[in-house]
């Protein structure tokens, strides 16, 4: 598939979730098992009978996690493979085209905003930013979802990865969101599978060989590792 985003110029595929979304799948259901992620969040900024937009929703795995709470779920994302995927994962839910520096919502009309690992790589950040504070209401969150550079199994594959050097070892984007008025809580929690091969899958779709490999190698009995998860959030009155 050609995907055409012309008019969003700032969607950029995501070589996991756009290249294999099955997998992808398996990785969220795997990740935070105990849902201290979504209770950081919820306990941050509530959503019961608010209106709340996963920004960069991928095949829209987590938009039915919300849909039973909020008032209203919005997915937005750029990719036409997942799009579809997204529109058709729950009744409750509306899905709209667009992009972290485009979203085509009214001023003021959102009360969370959800980023989970989706476009907020700093730098160069700002439009998008921008963007959400425009669509969220006064009192409203925007909260950034992404990895802990410095704790856990998972960390310590992330920072010999390419992926962490780009990132500047996490310290980057420490500075960039707390220039920003960001606050910044971390959730010690893990992946968990219930089989060896999805465990495995994940990993190598997630990091090239020559870590996955020696990874996996020294620990055979695992179905999971220690991930340590940081949420950014920035209060549209801080703003
Ligand atoms: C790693 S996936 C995560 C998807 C989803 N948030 C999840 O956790 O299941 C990153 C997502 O960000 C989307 N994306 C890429 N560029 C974007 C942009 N400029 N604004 C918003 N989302 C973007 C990708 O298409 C992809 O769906």
């Amino acid at each position: 598939m050609i995907l055409d985003a012309s008019d969003l110029p700032d969607f950029r595929p995501a070589a996991n979730q756009g290249e294999n979304a099955a997998l992808y799948e398996l990785e969220n259901q795997a990740l935070d098992p105990d849902g201290l992620v979504l209770a950081a969040m919820r306990a941050r900024a509530p959503w019961r009978g608010r209106t709340l937009v996963d920004l960069g929703c991928g095949s829209g795995y987590w938009l039915t996690r919300y849909a039973g709470e909020a008032g209203r779920v919005i997915g937005v994302e750029p990719d036409p493979r997942l799009l579809p995927l997204a529109a058709q994962r729950d009744p409750r839910v509306q899905v709209l085209r667009g992009s972290a520096e485009h979203i085509p919502l009214p001023d003021a009309s959102v009360d969370v905003i959800h980023a989970r690992f989706a476009y907020f790589f700093p730098p160069g950040c700002e439009a998008g930013l921008a963007e959400a504070m425009r669509v969220v209401r006064p009192g409203g969150t925007l909260i950034v979802i992404d990895n802990d550079l410095h704790h856990g199994e998972f960390a310590t594959l992330l920072r010999a990865s390419p992926w962490a050097a780009a990132q500047g070892g996490g310290s980057l984007a420490d500075a960039w969101w707390a220039e920003r008025g960001a606050d910044r809580q971390t959730v010690h929690s893990e992946w968990r599978f219930t089989r060896r091969d999805d465990l495995e899958a994940v990993l190598r779709m997630e990091f090239p060989a020559d870590l996955a490999d020696p990874w996996l190698a020294a620990h055979p009995e695992s179905l999971g590792l220690s991930y340590r998860y940081v949420l950014f959030a920035v209060d549209k009155a801080a703003w």
